[in-house]
């Protein structure tokens, strides 16, 4: 059977149904042996590719590209899509989309909890009454207060706005840097990352992965943060210096982090791992029935109004474009 539509890497079951039930879609072998051959019998049939984009699975690289002549469009079930090689699509006039909106308020609950765990303990906590350490130690050490923390968000877009919004209900002072202020924006507007860092008590990092935005968060911005502070990443493990972070981690520069992403992503370094100071989540800010769902029916009209019409619903811009 052939089918217009390459799903690539996995997908929500319930995405991956609907493309199979609507499009008759074929799946990329995981297996690199076998992607040759499958190419060679489905290549020219390929319109639309689907990927969620996690890291540990192939991205949409321009070999991937090239092997696909009559490729038209990529829909991302993610709002990141730094695992697209965006030039070789571009240059190619190549769609790309993406699932916006659908997902800010998880990913944005998620960074509020996994700053409240990091600042109060609770990880660490619950450990320390699992491991029977309450009735043998005394009360867990203290720990410090969430409410009217000074927070730095790198990256005020859409998820790091609604990370601002609900700060705010924690009398929390935001202050943001961006490449460009953001025009009407009530928070204080800070000319690099160093200069977020040394201003905050808590930095939380939600600025899209890629090239432009690789190690933003290194030695000197860990420093600048210094030992009383707080790292939080709800973006891509790419923004950050992982090496560096884990040093800071162990040797007091930065008081903790919590991190929902990684730089080898599902790889985690045993190092990181072992470090009571660190709250690690597995890439899960929108993982919740409801956002997948929505993701899932958004990423499923992209595809099915781009076979209908040749447009996307939520197209991203692409370079030079
Ligand atoms: C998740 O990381 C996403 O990009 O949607």
């Amino acid at each position: 059977m052939t089918s217009p539509v390459l799903q690539v890497g996995p997908l929500p079951p319930m995405l991956e149904r609907a493309l199979q039930n609507d499009h008759a879609a074929h799946r990329l072998p995981d297996d690199p042996g076998a992607v040759e051959t499958f190419l060679a019998e489905h290549a020219e049939e390929v319109r639309v590719l689907v990927t969620a984009g996690v890291a540990g699975v192939r991205g949409i690289d321009a070999d991937l590209i090239a092997a696909l002549p009559r490729l038209a469009a990529i829909a991302h079930c993610a709002v990141g899509y730094d695992n697209t090689d965006l030039h070789a699509a571009a240059a190619r006039g190549i769609a790309v989309s993406n699932t916006p909106d659908v997902l800010t308020d998880c990913v944005a609950d998620a960074a509020v909890g996994l700053m409240i765990d990091l600042l109060r303990g609770f990880s660490a906590a619950d450990r320390y009454v699992r491991a029977g350490r309450w009735a043998t130690a005394g009360p867990f050490p203290l720990t410090q207060r969430v409410s009217g923390a000074r927070v730095g968000i790198l990256g005020l877009g859409r998820i790091g706005t609604a990370i601002a919004d609900r700060l705010r209900a924690f009398d929390c002072t935001i202050s943001y840097h961006n490449r460009h202020p953001v025009p009407g924006s009530a928070h204080r507007y800070l000319p690099s990352p160093i200069a977020l860092a040394r201003a905050v008590d808590v930095l939380i990092v939600a600025a899209p992965g890629g090239a432009a935005t690789h190690h933003l968060v290194d030695a000197a911005v860990l420093a600048a943060l210094g030992p009383h502070g707080y790292l939080v990443n709800i973006a891509r493990g790419s923004l950050i210096d992982e090496g560096a972070l884990i040093r800071a981690l162990r040797d007091g520069g930065i008081a903790g982090a919590g991190l929902d992403v990684f730089a080898d992503e599902p790889n985690v370094p045993a190092e990181l791992r072992s470090l009571d100071n660190a709250v690690l989540l597995p890439h899960l800010a929108s993982a919740t029935e409801q956002t997948r769902a929505a993701m899932s029916e958004l990423t499923l009209r992209n595809v099915t109004s781009f076979l209908a019409t040749g447009t996307l619903i939520t197209p991203v811009p692409l370079p030079g474009g």
